[in-house]
């Protein structure tokens, strides 16, 4: 059974509100190499809300605008995209002036995170800035992401692999899975900082060597450099830009059981999968998809059933 603070998230709300750094503070006590993904997961939902409160911010805006513009630039590029996978998305301040600065851009928009609290923030955000119709949230991690192989045409991440120092290779390959023509990955430009912003790097365990671990995993990279321009000095974004399948997707992504891979059916406050019987709940207008969100409930099975007889004429509901 696991101890400590990973399993009692509660007691680093302290940590939070006295202003220390929580993943630092996890770390140290924990004893770990690295960031888990627990350990993510409650380090940045503490902190939900503080982006979007930022963004309201006159340099903060400006400096999301032209970096929104950067990678708009770089994905127009890439030709046409029919569907973006956003992972990551956090409060969706990033995605949102992307989706501005993007046109026409896509269509179809999934944005998926660790927390569910910004998340919460996060449709809100995308509400008022007139994408709530174009963007579908869910809660799941990017080690198991609740979709089929090839589901987008695109797969971004915007410093969200950041704190996943360690595990690079896992996650590159877990993104790369659900491309189906591009993964484009926004994150930091350890190879190109300065000495004391890489010191800064190391010290909160971000992600490093983006494009030798694509190249040692066997994939197309096809760019990897800065992002122009530069945003932050302590935290420079290099673009990797790898190519998987020349052909568009053609089908809207649908969301599978992360535990089965089998497509998930909407109820009504649930996604549900006949072949495990899992129930995964919609909390607050967001699914949750994570491997341990599973609820057995093998008797919506019966709904459904009940449900395709009552709509193909047969007994009333
Ligand atoms: C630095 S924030 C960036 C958020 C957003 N992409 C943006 O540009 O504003 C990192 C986000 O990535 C999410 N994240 C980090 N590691 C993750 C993982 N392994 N799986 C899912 N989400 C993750 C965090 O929860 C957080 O919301």
């Amino acid at each position: 059974m696991r101890r400590g603070i990973l399993s009692a998230p509660w007691r680093a709300a302290d940590v939070w509100e006295r202003g220390d750094n929580v993943l630092q503070h996890i770390r140290a006590i924990e004893g770990l190499g690295h960031n888990t993904e627990d350990a993510v997961r409650i380090s940045y939902d503490l902190q939900a809300g503080t982006y979007v409160a930022n963004a309201a911010r006159a340099d903060c805006a400006r400096a999301l605008d032209t970096f929104a513009g950067a990678v708009a630039r770089e994905l127009d590029a890439l030709g046409p995209c029919g569907s973006l996978l956003d992972v990551g998305v956090g409060e969706a301040t990033s995605l949102v002036p992307l989706l501005r600065k993007w046109t026409p851009g896509p269509a179809l928009i999934h944005g998926c995170d660790l927390s569910w609290s910004r998340l919460s923030v996060a449709r809100s955000y995308c509400e008022e800035g007139g994408v709530a119709e174009r963007v579908t949230l869910a809660m799941a991690p990017m080690s198991a992401l609740p979709y089929a192989d090839d589901s987008f045409d695109t797969v971004v991440t915007m410093h969200a692999l950041e704190p996943n120092g360690g595990r690079e290779r896992e996650l590159i390959a877990e993104l790369h899975r659900v491309a189906s023509r591009w993964l484009v990955l926004f994150e930091p430009d350890y190879e190109g900082a300065t000495e004391s912003a890489r010191a800064r790097m190391r010290e909160h365990g971000y992600c490093r060597g983006l494009a030798d671990h694509a190249r040692a995993l066997g994939f197309d990279v096809r760019v990897s450099r800065p992002l122009v321009p530069a945003i932050s000095e302590t935290n420079p974004t290099a673009v990797t830009i790898i190519a998987k399948n020349a052909l568009a997707r053609s089908a809207a992504p649908v969301f599978v059981c992360p535990r089965l891979g089998a497509p998930l059916v909407r109820l009504q406050d649930c996604y549900y999968c006949p072949e495990s019987l899992l129930a995964y709940p919609v909390l607050g207008g967001i699914a949750c998809l994570g491997a341990d969100h599973g609820i057995l409930a093998s008797r919506l099975s019966r709904t459904l059933e009940e449900a395709a007889m009552a709509s193909a004429g047969g007994r009333r509901l």
